[in-house]
């Protein structure tokens, strides 16, 4: 693939350009989920002019227009002009509608929101944290480097941003990830870090005779159940500190995108707690990563993701090798790895 890109790329580096306005094409689209473009788009009955908008959103027209224009030209709105006056009309997409707007049927405006607000600022960092190899938590927030979580969590307008973007990726991944294997013979399933419990409402949906309980921090879990728990969850919320304090016991632990967030020795030691109370012969343990390949060359939104976990935490992504030695390492057996074909993958272990 890097032949083919550098062979057309000579002649005009098409590809290169469309790298460098990446930042930019984000941006455009955080932007408008800021201003409430897409939530006021597909609410409103008909198509409306940029002055329309502008005055919606208490937005000045020419920006409104250029802003409109550039979502037009990037193909997640549409424009009709109006034959009498050349008035252009914008209108939401149905891509718009479904993941940008607020209440869109799979939203992703939390995640825009987060990405947008705090992780596109921890990138302007990049360079020193690739130099310095660690995040810069300490010179930005005057927090430890790993002390990951106080980072995360340093306002409780941070922690509950976070959690809305921990919180949107199930509505695209859930499903393939607890359905990778059959959980069926798992009777109590503990979702470690399990957050708003966004993941554990899948796993209930797809096996209701199993108990599924989220275990995290007592300050997500006052957050979670607050903010995102619904009447009809099923599932139930712990409190308590999985380097630390005692563990639920279980038959399957869930660890979704928990062991990218620290370093070998710190993935190694929680694998070994979690070992240690699993229910031995049946027991075991579920891992939902973004996997690299082994081969290194992809795929390039997990590569992305492990350069986010580089500004921001104290982990990496990693290849299904990698997930396997640490589990073999901690006393698990029986490695299996599912590569969904979406953004996150499913490796399971038995005890
Ligand atoms: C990257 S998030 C993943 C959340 C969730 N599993 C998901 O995939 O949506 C990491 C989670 O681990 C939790 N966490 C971090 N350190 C923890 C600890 N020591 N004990 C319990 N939970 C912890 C965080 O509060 C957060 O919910």
């Amino acid at each position: 693939m890097a032949e083919h890109l550098s062979q057309s790329e000579l002649d005009y580096p098409f590809k290169l350009l469309e790298y460098f306005n990446g930042f930019r094409v984000s941006k455009v689209i955080f932007s408008a989920c800021e201003l409430g473009v897409f939530d006021l788009l597909t609410t409103s009955p008909c198509a409306l002019s940029a002055q329309q908008v502008a005055q919606a959103l208490h937005a000045s027209v020419d920006g409104t227009e250029r802003l409109l224009d550039a979502l037009v030209g990037i193909e997640i709105l549409h424009v009709e002009t109006q034959a009498e006056d050349g008035t252009a009309l914008y209108s939401s997409t149905e891509v718009a509608g479904m993941y940008l707007a607020k209440g869109g049927a799979k939203s992703l405006h939390d995640m825009a929101i987060y990405q947008s607000q705090t992780i596109y600022p921890l990138w302007n960092n990049m360079v020193d944290a690739v130099r310095e190899g660690n995040n810069q938590n300490q010179k930005l927030f005057g927090i430890p480097p790993e002390e990951v979580f106080q980072a995360v969590y340093r306002s409780d307008e941070e922690m509950l941003k976070f959690m809305g973007l921990m919180n949107s990726s199930w509505v695209l991944d859930g499903y393939d990830v607890v359905m990778a294997f059959s959980l069926a013979g798992f009777r109590n399933i503990v979702d470690l870090g399990g957050c708003t419990g966004a993941l554990a409402r899948e796993i209930a949906k797809a096996y209701p005779s199993s108990s599924v309980t989220v275990f995290d921090m007592p300050a997500v879990v006052e957050m979670a159940t607050k903010h995102f728990l619904r009447a009809d969850d099923t599932f139930t919320f712990q409190s308590g500190d999985f380097f630390h304090g005692e563990l639920p016991v279980a038959d399957l632990y869930v660890l979704a995108r928990i062991l990218h967030d620290w370093s070998e020795d710190k993935c190694v030691t929680l694998l070994k707690r979690i070992c240690d109370v699993c229910e031995p012969g049946g027991g075991g343990v579920l891992l939902v990563e973004a996997t690299l390949l082994e081969s290194r060359r992809g795929p390039v939104q997990a590569q992305l993701f492990s350069l986010s976990m580089l500004v921001q935490t104290e982990g990496r992504e990693r290849p299904p090798s990698q997930y396997a030695r640490m589990l073999r390492q901690s006393g698990f057996r029986d490695v299996q790895v599912c590569r969904t074909g979406k953004t996150y993958d499913a490796i399971l272990a038995l005890k």
